[in-house]
């Protein structure tokens, strides 16, 4: 059978599949578990798959699964990626379908992307003999926090065999039946800092007897804000922002000990190496100069998420005989959000694109990490569609290599 006609077949057997995958989406909305925890959701997922004759691997340590679709063992995989986890958030949508769980919800669209991987599966289920790859659905846990869970996830051996891989975001910014796509650089790195100034205790009335390490913090958050605007390319943007500051006892006391936190984001590896230095040479210049001493602690988080070029067009071409052309949208800017997906896409060729669920009438256009974003689930096919097209066309041109 020619490639379209494969690609006709799943987008009915999708179309077909919408309730079933509406209801897998409620469900994981309504059940929504935090990083780490994602028990119910990979029992659901595993549950549905493994009686239509998926390969299903589990892991010791976390709640990522593996579900394979193997045609021939011989074969490499195409990947599709969902994340499951849920956000530390109060749900305030109102919606039937709502979080009963106090204080977690999914404000992400998580439970939207892993219900697309498990409709995926089982639209790709019925055009098994016709594709020449295997196909694997990636569940990963802990996509919200620092050192995530495409980490555990790749070291779990995720992407062995693993010749492409594409995820999807949905995305309030674009309305349903939209595709925003770009090339290279889409999203950016995301670390985390830890500064901490030790100076010297004395009687607020005396300072020249102790150090104070509030005013050197205070010099310090000055010096690091001066980093982006002075020493980084202007053409390169980056973010230091500083989120915590803690310090102090007592209102007439010289404060010995203050603690700060933040998050410096880049979309530039060469920018991104040179910042941990900038900014230790500024806090360490400000103690220096004060009698202060510190520590100083820097964790590189996510990297740049950056697309092959070849695996956007593929997104491209697929989503414009989905969507339409004029709804298949060029993100043109990168943002300064972080994505854990970036991590297998430094191992392996792939792309990532964002799915419009924007729908004023169902009041969808709410950005995420807030209490009251939801998603338009007519958006679901529109997903699957794009992932199983694309992976059917990264098996064929990979295949002619
Ligand atoms: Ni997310």
């Amino acid at each position: 059978m020619d490639k379209e006609k494969i690609k006709q077949k799943l987008f009915t057997t999708i179309d077909g599949l919408k309730d079933k995958v509406i209801r897998v989406r409620r469900d994981i909305h309504k059940h929504p578990e935090l990083s780490g925890h994602e028990e119910h959701t990979k029992y659901l997922v595993k549950g549905i798959l493994e009686i239509e004759g998926y390969e299903i691997k589990e892991f010791e340590g976390h709640h990522g699964l593996l579900a394979d679709l193997i045609v021939n063992p011989d074969k490499p995989f195409v990947a599709i990626r969902a994340d499951m986890d849920a956000l530390p958030i109060q749900e305030q949508t109102g919606k039937p379908y709502a979080s009963e769980v106090k204080g977690v919800m999914h404000a992400c669209g998580h439970d939207a992307h892993t219900a697309i991987a498990v409709g995926s599966a089982l639209a790709m289920m019925q055009v098994k003999d016709q594709l020449p790859w295997n196909v694997r659905f990636i569940f990963q846990p802990s996509e919200e926090v620092n050192e995530g869970g495409a980490s555990q996830m790749i070291e779990d051996g995720a992407l062995e065999g693993v010749k492409a891989i594409f995820g999807l975001h949905v995305y309030p910014y674009l309305m349903t039946g939209q595709i925003g796509y770009k090339y290279g650089v889409m999203m950016a790195s995301a670390d985390t800092f830890e500064i901490e100034i030790f100076g010297k205790s004395a009687h607020g009335a005396r300072p020249h007897e102790g150090v104070d390490a509030i005013l050197v913090a205070s010099m310090c958050v000055n010096s690091l804000n001066h980093i982006i605007s002075r020493r980084i390319d202007p053409l390169h943007p980056a973010v230091i922002s500083l989120g915590t500051i803690e310090g102090g006892t007592a209102p007439n006391v010289i404060c010995d000990h203050v603690r700060l936190t933040g998050t410096v984001r880049t979309v530039n590896e060469g920018v991104r190496k040179k910042i941990p230095e900038m900014m230790e040479d500024a806090v360490k210049g400000n103690c220096h100069s004060m009698g202060a001493n510190y520590n100083f602690h820097y964790n590189f988080g996510n990297p740049e998420l950056i697309n092959t070029d070849w695996a956007v067009d593929i997104i491209v071409q697929e989503a414009k005989k989905i969507v339409g052309e004029e709804n298949v949208i060029d993100l043109k800017d990168p943002v300064m959000g972080g994505e854990d997906f970036s991590r297998y896409l430094q191992l392996v060729p792939g792309a990532f694109f964002r799915l419009g669920v924007c729908n004023p009438k169902k009041n969808t256009c709410v950005s995420q990490h807030h209490p009251k974003f939801d998603i338009d689930e007519d958006a679901l096919p529109i997903g699957m569609k794009v992932l199983g097209a694309a992976a059917i066309e990264a098996m064929e041109r990979l295949g002619e290599k």
